[in-house]
């Protein structure tokens, strides 16, 4: 028997190479392996959109990102948590086992509370809808980037909580961090995240590419110098992409001294463009298909509430609801 794999992602626009390295690309590398579960997370998602039209246009758009980057609707079961409705009824169970200091350590809120926003009661109990949709299909392992790692551990300790109240239940489920795209880091050197607007989007123009990737911090040092690329931002983005001759002569501009940073970061836009082409073209032919997209979405939503359903059975049994 396969084990199962599931993750989220949020449809909130436009990914970038960072959501790319850090995630999708390992659910793309691990279909054949695992059962596949990957899902649009629009009910988290509700805490940031509050608009129909953009949150319909949006989840249209991750499901083409997904098939455009490999995911073959064949072999997985992809699906728009809100077609799981049990998930939000596993949650208030969770509600009433989890307590406020717990909930109140998770980075992202405090993160939300650092920044002095006010925080929805949705934001506030978001690991623990997460907990649900991963512990309701019995999860083996997450593919998720480091920042999700807490969250993840969170719904392992509600297993963990749930099975000692009310008896074995759910199984432990663990987080799939690749190391070396665990921080995938932005035109500045931050974590690459929308919100520090230092991205460099999976799907835009060859030429937007470019332009983004002479943006990139470099330093001061002259021409002639030799340089170590491991000491460079644009080096650790380039190597995401780079094949083995690649790499030698990127390494060999950085070394050897001679090269220009606008040269590197020209030929490390080549890379970058020659990598994504492929993609990219792929998803400008889905596009024009949206009903296509329409189908698949229901068809994974019937497979996944089926899942859920015979689970939740089994979890109103246990907790004395039915
Ligand atoms: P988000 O768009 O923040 O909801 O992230 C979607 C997925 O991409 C999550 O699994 C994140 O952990 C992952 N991710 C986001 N930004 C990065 C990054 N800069 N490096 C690696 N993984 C990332
Ligand atoms: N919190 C995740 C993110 O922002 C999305 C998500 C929701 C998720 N539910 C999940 C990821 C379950 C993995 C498993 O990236």
């Amino acid at each position: 028997m396969k084990k199962t794999l599931l993750t989220g992602i949020q449809p909130s626009g436009n990914p970038h190479i960072g959501n790319y390295f850090g995630m999708m690309k390992q659910v793309v590398d691990m279909q054949d392996e695992y059962t596949t579960l990957p899902f649009i997370a629009n009910l988290h998602s509700l805490n940031t959109i509050q608009n129909a039209e953009e949150m319909k246009k949006n989840i249209t758009n991750v499901v083409i990102d997904y098939l455009a980057i490999g995911l073959d609707p064949k072999k997985v079961t992809l699906f728009k948590q809100s077609d799981v409705p049990q998930t939000t009824e596993l949650c208030w169970i969770f509600n009433t086992i989890v307590t406020m200091p717990y909930l109140m350590r998770a980075h992202a809120f405090k993160d939300a509370e650092a920044k002095n926003k006010e925080i929805s009661v949705g934001t506030f109990d978001y690991p623990i809808l997460m907990a649900a949709d991963i512990l309701i299909q019995d999860t083996d392992v997450v593919p998720v980037g480091k920042d999700q790692q807490q969250h993840v551990e969170m719904a392992r300790d509600i297993a963990e909580k749930f099975n000692r109240i009310y008896g074995e239940t759910f199984k432990l489920p663990e987080a799939i961090i690749k190391k070396e795209v665990a921080v995938v880091q932005g035109t500045d050197g931050q974590k690459m995240s929308k919100s520090y607007g230092n991205t460099i989007p999976l799907f835009t123009s060859e030429e937007e590419t470019e332009k983004i990737v002479m943006t990139i911090a470099m330093d001061s040092k002259g021409i002639e110098e030799k340089k170590n690329p491991d000491d460079y931002n644009l080096y650790k983005i380039a190597k995401l992409f780079v094949n083995k001759e690649q790499d030698t002569e990127i390494r060999a501009m950085f070394e050897n001294g001679g090269v220009g940073y606008a040269e590197i970061k020209k030929y490390t836009a080549k890379i970058i463009n020659d990598y994504l082409r492929p993609m990219r073209e792929k998803r400008k032919e889905l596009e024009k298909n949206p009903e296509r997209v329409l189908e698949i979405l229901e068809k994974g939503g019937k497979i996944a509430n089926e899942r859920a359903e015979k689970k939740m059975m089994n979890v109103r049994k246990k907790c004395g609801l039915r």
